[in-house]
């Protein structure tokens, strides 16, 4: 059984009053949720969230580099995230793979090294439209998660989370059908079982993400494949992101 994982990528948003409002208010509406729950918020408010004492709602970021201290400027590396209280880290999104040019050999160094140092990833995967188009969908997600996960280990990969997020759908309203995002996260988790096996893919969870709102989120969750979602627009609101976790 995978325990579902609802994840808010907050993205450059909010301050820390703004921040530790909407997580306090969250922490008591979804108290009694089986649901996982986590909000990637900047890393300016991280170590304010923690400081909240969470039961409920974990936290993560929304990036990180894979070094573990040096000349870098701007960079946060993975030590500084777990200090700051994260227990998950978003790694890949489209916005960094599209606007900051990350590639995917880059963004498995990022994987490997917050496995070994004990956060869990959200690998984020997915196609652009003219890729669509193109019918290489499962091409390119397949690609991406062949090479995001290489050199993972078969005791780490428990702790993966994928997010499949089609680049056309984030943010414009447009959504995947549940039916074609179940088939792409069915390719991605036969990706993950040539890569180790059927039972340790099968422990894998795999969100689907892009304009996740409260009135479309049980034809996604109700799929056999999708584990969860990663929400940015409708994760900023209490009210619509507990819509959310409460499919
Ligand atoms: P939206 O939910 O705003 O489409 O964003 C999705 C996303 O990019 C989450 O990481």
């Amino acid at each position: 059984m995978r325990t579902p994982i609802i994840a808010g990528n907050w993205k450059m948003h909010k301050t820390i009053g703004e921040a530790t409002e909407m997580v306090r208010k969250l922490e008591e509406l979804v108290a009694d949720s089986s649901v996982e729950v986590v909000i990637c918020a900047p890393f300016t408010s991280l170590s304010s969230l923690s400081a909240l004492g969470l039961n409920k709602v974990k936290l993560g970021a929304q990036n990180m580099f894979f070094a573990d201290q040096g000349a870098y400027t701007g960079e946060i590396s993975a030590a500084m995230l777990l200090d700051a209280g994260c227990e998950y880290v978003i790694l890949g999104h489209s916005e960094r793979r599209e606007i900051f040019k990350e590639d995917d050999e880059l963004i498995n160094k990022k994987v490997l090294k917050a496995l070994e140092a004990g956060l869990k990833p959200i690998l984020c995967v997915g196609e652009t439209l003219k890729q669509r188009k193109a019918g290489e969908t499962e091409k390119v997600v397949v690609e991406q998660t062949t090479k995001g996960l290489a050199g993972v280990s078969p005791e780490q990969i428990s702790q993966v989370v994928i997010a499949y997020e089609p680049i056309w759908a984030i943010g414009t309203g447009e959504t995947s059908d549940g039916n074609d995002a179940n088939q792409v996260i069915a390719a991605i988790r036969q990706a993950a079982a040539e890569l180790f096996n059927p039972e340790l893919a099968g422990q894998v969870r795999i969100q689907y993400g892009g304009s996740v709102k409260p009135g479309n989120v049980k034809e996604f969750m109700d799929q056999p494949e999708i584990d969860g979602a990663l929400v940015g627009g409708a994760s900023l609101n209490a009210e619509d992101f507990v819509g959310i976790i409460n499919y």
